[in-house]
């Protein structure tokens, strides 16, 4: 059997992600023993009496700054050679499907360092930083969404986690490329929608065929950025 994916998430609001971690495909994983989950507070690591982990930014300007001190306690607590330690920033490089799969494929012990306020301590990213990574371009409160975005896109993509025989994570949007075809199933007519006839026709080259047709003409209407990048790898 596969070795499961250690992730730990360092963070100051570690009940954020009971929901997302207690549930669904997130919660069989962990009980598949594919994945174990741990939550890291930087507060634990505090050693005044007001369990302080921000201040104000030297150099002035809004907001406040994650100390450095409780993160590095934090994280060196869990760290080991193996460890590839993740921090959410909008800063980052913004997170792709190829960034899922090189992810769940290279690693066993995944850190997600969630920043808070303006930021963390730069002194923090220059030393115990491997990546940054953004989920988009817009700003959040707080690093744990993106966290649990990123958790979600690597813990599918690994062995056993989909199960189905059938790779589930073959077809779909993004990793060939291109926007997913449009999916029907039963009943073959709904309020008057029916089902495109081709896809009880049994021809399974045409079918391909058409679902071929239809991705593309979807990325082409609402992702053409994808075709430029696919025409790009091609050359
Ligand atoms: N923290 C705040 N905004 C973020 C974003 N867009 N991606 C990752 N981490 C964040």
């Amino acid at each position: 059997m596969n070795e499961a994916l250690k992730i730990d998430v360092v963070t100051l609001f570690p009940q954020m992600l009971d929901g997302f971690l207690g549930e669904s495909m997130m919660k069989r994983a962990a009980e598949a023993g594919l994945v174990q989950f741990r939550t890291v507070n930087p507060r634990d690591f505090t050693t005044d009496k007001h369990n302080t982990t921000d201040d104000r930014p030297f150099g002035g300007g809004p907001g406040m700054v994650m100390k450095p001190e409780p993160l590095f306690a934090a994280i060196e607590s869990i760290q080991t050679p193996e460890s590839h330690v993740i921090l959410l920033t909008p800063g980052g490089k913004t997170f792709q499907q190829a960034d899922a799969r090189r992810l769940a494929d290279q690693h066993s012990h995944l850190i997600f360092v969630c920043g808070h306020y303006e930021g963390v301590d730069e002194r923090v990213r220059e030393t115990l930083i491997d990546e940054e990574i953004s989920i988009g371009d817009y700003v959040l409160t707080n690093g744990v969404l993106a966290a649990s975005v990123v958790i979600d896109a690597v813990v599918r993509l690994r062995p056993g986690v989909l199960g189905g025989g059938e790779m589930a994570t073959e077809d779909e949007s993004f990793s060939s490329g291109l926007l997913e075809y449009p999916q029907y199933t039963r009943p073959p007519e709904f309020r008057g929608m029916k089902v495109p006839e081709i896809l009880f026709s049994g021809n399974h080259a045409k079918i391909e065929e058409w679902r071929r047709r239809k991705s593309l003409e979807r990325t082409a209407e609402r992702r053409p950025d994808l075709l430029g990048r696919r025409s790009e790898e091609e050359e």
